[in-house]
C-alpha cells in the first residue's frame, strides 16, 4: 500500500487504511470486493498512465463510495450541490454516484484535490478529455477481475499494444463496448459518453477509417 506524504488538497492525516474502513461501512460486502479489486488494478495501471500511486488507490477506493446511495438521494444530494441534471440523470439517478461520491468525499473526508475529486466524479460516465489519473480509475473499473472476460480481454489487449496512446485507445475501447452493452440491453445512454467516445476517437485519428 503506497504512503501519503504530501498530496495538495489531501488532508496530511488521511491515510488509506482510514479510507478503507470508512468505504468498507458504506458498502455491501460484494461492492467493497469490487472496489478492493479496482484499487489491485489501479495500482497496475498508475506506472503506465502514468500518475501518483497514492491518489490512484485513494481515488480507487471512493470511486463507488455512493454507490449504494437510493436514486431518489443521489438526485436529491446532486441538486442541493446545484449539480446541473441532465434528463438521463434524473430518469437514472444512479449515474450520480460518482459526483455524488466526489461531493461526499470533499465534505465528509475533507478532500480538495480536484484530481481525485473528478477521477472519482467522471468514473462512469468518463469525461473528455480525462486527466491520467482519472483514466486510470476509469479504467480499473472497467477491467476489476469480476468483469467478464469478453468485455475486459479487448481493454487489455489495447493496453497491452502500449506506446503514448494505449491509455487512449482503452479508454475507446472500453466506451465502444459499454456503448454496444447498453444498445444491445435496450437501456439508455447518457450523451455526454457518446461525446467522451468521439473525442477519444478523434485523439486517436481513427475517426473515419
Ligand atoms: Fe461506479
Ligand atoms: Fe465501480
Amino acid at each position: 500500500m503506497s504512503k501519503q506524504q504530501k498530496h495538495a488538497g489531501i488532508p496530511a492525516d488521511l491515510g488509506l487504511d482510514f479510507v478503507e474502513n470508512w468505504v468498507k461501512q458504506r458498502l455491501s460486502e460484494k461492492r467493497y470486493r469490487h472496489c478492493q479489486g479496482v484499487v489491485t488494478v489501479a495500482r497496475q495501471l498508475a506506472p503506465l498512465a502514468p500518475c501518483d500511486l497514492f491518489l490512484a488507490e485513494l481515488s480507487a477506493w471512493l470511486h463507488d463510495a455512493c454507490k449504494e446511495v437510493k436514486d431518489s438521494e443521489l438526485i436529491k444530494r446532486a441538486q442541493k450541490a446545484k449539480l446541473k441534471l441532465h434528463p438521463v440523470e434524473r430518469l437514472h439517478g444512479h449515474v450520480l454516484h460518482g459526483p455524488v461520491a466526489a461531493l461526499t468525499a470533499r465534505k465528509e473526508l475533507g478532500i480538495r484535490n480536484q484530481d481525485v475529486l473528478d477521477a472519482i466524479s467522471q468514473h462512469t460516465l468518463g469525461h473528455a478529455p480525462m486527466s491520467a489519473l482519472s483514466k486510470t480509475v476509469f479504467l480499473a473499473d472497467c477491467l476489476e477481475a469480476s468483469r467478464p472476460a469478453d468485455y475486459t480481454t479487448p481493454i487489455w489487449e489495447a493496453l497491452d499494444l502500449g506506446g503514448r496512446n494505449c491509455l487512449d485507445a482503452a479508454v475507446l475501447t472500453a466506451l465502444n463496448l459499454g456503448l454496444s452493452s447498453l444498445i444491445n440491453s435496450n437501456k439508455p445512454i447518457h450523451p455526454k459518453t457518446i461525446d467522451v467516445r468521439n473525442y477519444y476517437l478523434v485523439q486517436l485519428g481513427d475517426a473515419g477509417r
